[in-house]
Parts: structure tokens; sequence; C-alpha cells
């Protein structure tokens, strides 16, 4: 393969959204953020250099980092931050993955405004399994608030509240016509009739999944979380963040006299009603042959816009993430784990429990404070990096190395009133032998207003075996299991109320964070960490850090 090599200048820069002027975290004064492009197999090196007052790391989301789990950036996970004036060398090679990826910071809420796309053709001569779009176009969602991301979050964490929500939704940081003082912010895809546009689309939002739709133009699914689907056209995508969704979209035949809309808002169970922010617009226009842009818009056409689901439609959600499937061919093979070797029942949720999200009681109302929690562990991050303390043999005091299998207390998860409020803190990680072949099964709860998880796993694929809603039941549900063909990815929405089960194979050494990707959530404690050790073999050991890990 070939070097991609990058510079990521960590700034300060001033942007402007709704009419309102803040100073916030780029790279190289990008809002969003540089894509990075590459082809399956090359080697990949961005030198990030941290130019702001805040600590700062970087997470490739989604790529694999085999045997470079120091490169995958969650801080106090695999690294200490890069201090400011500091900088660090992410080097990875992309192996086995071609679609789209993302990247993004790794440390509080920063990734609110530092995140951008990773773009991973195949390497070279080998053809997409569809037919080649005439062009390929990033579509990142975001968040956009008009106060500072982390002033928001620390009030939050200070008085043990729900942060505000954010003011608007984004399509490629732009917010589109629908919120005041915005028009002009306002992202256009001019396309051309008789055309294949290839979307790379990607939730990069803080905290809410949402339901992507484009007027008058069915969507064809090729492409999940890097790793290629079945095909499927739908009229509405549900993408939750962290993942990613390559889609084609095919333009009319001919001129057609109209602009479409496209439409992005939440899915959310716990905010039905009360949530107002909620939908990003973007412009599919056509470039009329006959007067070239840009005087096609100014012409009065007809505006088109999609009917997205509600809010709160969960049947529209377990309908669409139950029609995914690995393409699961001889090219492209589904390689699920058939047999067992460790079984984990984990619960995800939120609960409320006395000073959990940091130990200590300064807010006014300890005892209600949230607090989330994975079999009722809310997790602590250490103040060095897990993976550091495990190489170096200093482990002692900073994890042990005892989560739970299954929750001590199981019970009906998702009754109500579920009782199992009764969260603990600590850093646990789980040890698994290198190669073991793992299930998973994420159990949500219907504790605090049920929400669905999108729960992501560092360092790995995954494949979903299983969902369904209700309490997970051990014999019938196993039983149903898809073997066959199950989608491949990295994040998976655990539903409010109901569960899934993934299988991986553990051949990644190192120490893997995994979280739910709605950022209010990991900031209450929903995260928990696997430590892979070293296999027998030299090419299952983890290599030996960079000489420029930042230190804590
Ligand atoms: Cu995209 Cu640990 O996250």
């Amino acid at each position: 393969g070939a070097i991609r090599e990058y510079q990521f200048d960590v700034q300060m820069t001033n942007v402007t959204r709704l009419c309102s002027s803040k100073s916030i975290v780029t790279v190289n004064g990008q809002f969003p953020g540089p894509t990075v492009f590459a082809r399956e197999g090359d080697l990949v090196v961005v030198r990030v250099v941290n130019h702001v007052p805040y600590n700062m790391s970087i997470h490739w989301h989604g790529i694999r980092q085999l045997r470079s789990g120091w490169a995958d950036g969650p801080a106090y996970i695999t690294q200490c931050p890069i201090q400011s004036g500091q900088s660090y060398v992410y080097k990875f090679t992309i192996t086995g993955q071609r679609g789209t990826l993302w990247w993004h910071a790794h440390i509080s809420w920063l990734r609110a405004t530092v995140y951008g796309a990773i773009v991973i053709l195949p390497k070279p001569g080998v053809p997409y399994p569809f037919p080649a779009p005439d062009k390929e176009v990033p579509i990142m969602f975001g968040e956009w608030w008009t106060a500072d991301t982390e002033a928001v979050i620390s009030q939050a964490l200070q008085t043990g509240g729900g942060p505000n929500v954010s003011d608007a939704f984004t399509i490629n940081g732009l917010p589109g016509p629908l919120y005041n003082c915005s028009a002009k912010d306002t992202f256009k895809l001019k396309v051309q009739p008789g055309k294949t546009y290839m979307l790379r689309i990607i939730n990069a939002a803080l905290n809410d999944e949402l339901f992507f739709s484009i007027a008058g133009h069915p969507l064809t699914i090729v492409d999940v979380d890097a790793v290629y689907i079945k095909p499927i056209t739908v009229e509405t995508i549900l993408i939750t963040p962290g993942q990613t969704t390559n889609v084609l979209l095919t333009t009319k035949p001919s001129y057609p006299g109209a602009t479409y809309y496209m439409l992005a808002a939440p899915y959310s169970t716990a905010r039905s009603g009360t949530f107002d922010n909620t939908t990003v617009a973007g412009i599919l226009e056509y470039e009329d042959p006959a007067s070239p842009s840009p005087a096609a818009f100014n012409k009065n056409l007809p505006v088109l816009k999609p009917t997205l689901p509600q809010i709160n439609d969960t049947s529209f959600v377990a309908n669409y993430t139950g029609k995914l499937r690995s393409l699961a061919t001889a090219e492209y093979p589904a390689d699920v784990p058939r047999e067992v070797d460790r079984r984990f029942f984990f619960t995800v949720g939120l609960g409320t429990h006395p000073c959990a999200v940091n130990g200590t009681c300064q807010g006014p109302t300890n005892d209600t404070r949230f607090a989330a929690s994975v079999n009722n562990v809310s997790f602590v991050l250490p103040t060095t990096a897990l993976l550091q303390a495990h190489f170096t043999g200093r482990s002692n005091g900073v994890y042990s190395p005892n989560f739970p299998a299954a929750p001590l207390v199981p019970f009906n998860y998702t009754g109500t009133p579920p009782n199992n409020t009764n969260v603990s803190n600590g850093t646990k990680l789980v040890v698994l032998p290198y190669g073991a072949s793992v299930e998973l099964v994420l159990q949500g709860t219907s504790i605090q207003g049920a929400e669905s998880h999108p729960l992501h796993l560092h360092g790995f694929n995954f494949f979903v075996v299983g969902q369904g809603f209700g309490n997970f039941d051990p014999v019938k549900d196993l039983a149903r299991y898809n073997l066959v063909d199950p989608v491949e990815r990295n994040t998976v929405g655990v539903p409010a109320a109901g569960w899934v089960a993934i299988r991986f194979r553990a051949d990644n050494p190192g120490v893997w964070f995994m979280h739910c990707h709605l950022e209010v959530h990991v900031s209450w404690g929903l995260k928990m960490a696997w430590l892979v050790l070293d296999g027998d073999r030299p090419n299952e050991k983890l290599l030996p850090p960079p000489s420029d890990l930042p230190k804590c």
C-alpha cells in the first residue's frame, strides 16, 4: 500500500452559526475537519499538533488498528492526551476495510467540533461490488450549540442534571434554512440528471440518532461501517452517532424543474414531545442544462420535502435495522464465529447514584445525580492510560481486571419500575485471551426514560447476530440467531427495553474501549474496556509504543 501523510493543526477558529459567533476547536481551521483519503492496505500517518488550551486526542472511529492500539486515540484508555503545545503522530495500516469511517476528538466533548470523514477506497484495480457512482460526497451530521460545549458539559456534571440540548443539527457543519437566521448556512448538493451519486453518510452528532431522507429520491444502502451489505433501497435511513452508511442516489433522468429537501431529525424515545430543535435541511439542486447555476435556484421552483418517521417510531427502527445483512459472498465472506469461548451479558442504562459521576459530592442534589452504567458499574477514567499501565506492568491502582460478566442481581430489566439503580463507580476491565470468540448480549433497560444506546466497540468489528424487545431469553432467542449473513459493524443501537446480541473474535491485542456513543451517556459513565492479551505467535502481539507517545 501507499503512505498517506496528513498534518492536523488543532487550533481555535472563529465560526458563526445561527447569527452567533464563538471560538471553536478545529483542525486546520476547517469545520468540519479535513477528509482523510486512503485505500485499503495503505499506511496512514497523521501528525497532530495541539495549539489549543485543551488536552486533545484523536480517535479513528472504526479503524481496526490491528496491533497498533497506541494509535486508537481515546484519552486515558490507549494514550495520555496530547497536551497544549505538544504533538503526536498517529500511524496505522488500513486492513480489510473499505467504505466510510470517520475521525473525532476523543476527550470530553471536544468532538462537537473536531471531526471529519475517512474515505477508504478499495485496493487499486478492485471494483465496488455495485455499479460505480459518478461522484462521491461525504454527508456529515453534527450538532451545534450556540454556547461553548465544554461549558455545557462541565456545568451539567457539576449540578448532576442533564446538559442543555443543542441549538441545531447540521449537515456538513451547516444548520440549514429551517432554523432562524440560518438560510445562508445551507448545504447544497448540486446534481445533474441521469447520474448516480454515492453519499458517504456519517452521524457525528453528540447525542442523537437521526432519520434521514431526500424528497423524491430513494436511497440504496450498499455499505455500513466500512463493510459491504446486500443492497437495499429505502426512503429513509436511521443512523446512530458513530455509524456510517454509504448510499447510492440516482438522479431523475431529465431536469425535473423542482428542488428537493434532504432532512435529518432525531429518533428518540426519551425526548418525544419535548425536544424542539429537530430538523436540519439541505438542498438537492439540479443544474438546469438550459440555464446553468447559480441561476437555477432563483427560479422559484417548487420545493419538495420528504416525510420523516415520528421522533419515537421504534417499530420503524426495529424493522430498518433488521433488514441490514452482510454481503456474505466468496469475495466478501461473513466470518461469523460459530462457536463461543466466552459469553457475556451486559445491561446498559441510566440510573441515579450519589456522586456516581466523579466520586466527589459537589452538586446540590447528590442523591439524584445522573449516572449511566454497564452491569451497574459506572466507569471512571483513570489519570494515566490503561494501555500504558498494562504494557508496563503497572496496572495496580489503575484498573482492576474483574468487570462482571453478568449483572450481580438478575431481574426483569424492562418492567416498570426496574430497580437496579444501585450503581457503583469503578475502573474495571474484562480480560480476554488472544483469539477468544466472544458473544455479548447487550440488554437495554427501561430505567429513567428508556432510550436506545448506540454501543461502539473500539478495535473490532462485530456481527449483530440477534436483536429483540423485552428481556433476552437465553434459550429461545439464541436459537433464532442469524449466523449466516448478520450485519458486521462497529456501532449498534441497543433498543430501549430490548436487546442485541453480537459476536466477535478477540484477535487484536490491546485495551479496547466500549461505550455508548451518546456523549452525555459517556460523561455519565456508560463505558467499559476490554483487555485482550497477546497471543503466543510474534504476529499476535501488540507492537511497542511509539517514542512520542504522550505522557500524563
Ligand atoms: Cu467514535 Cu470511542 O468513539
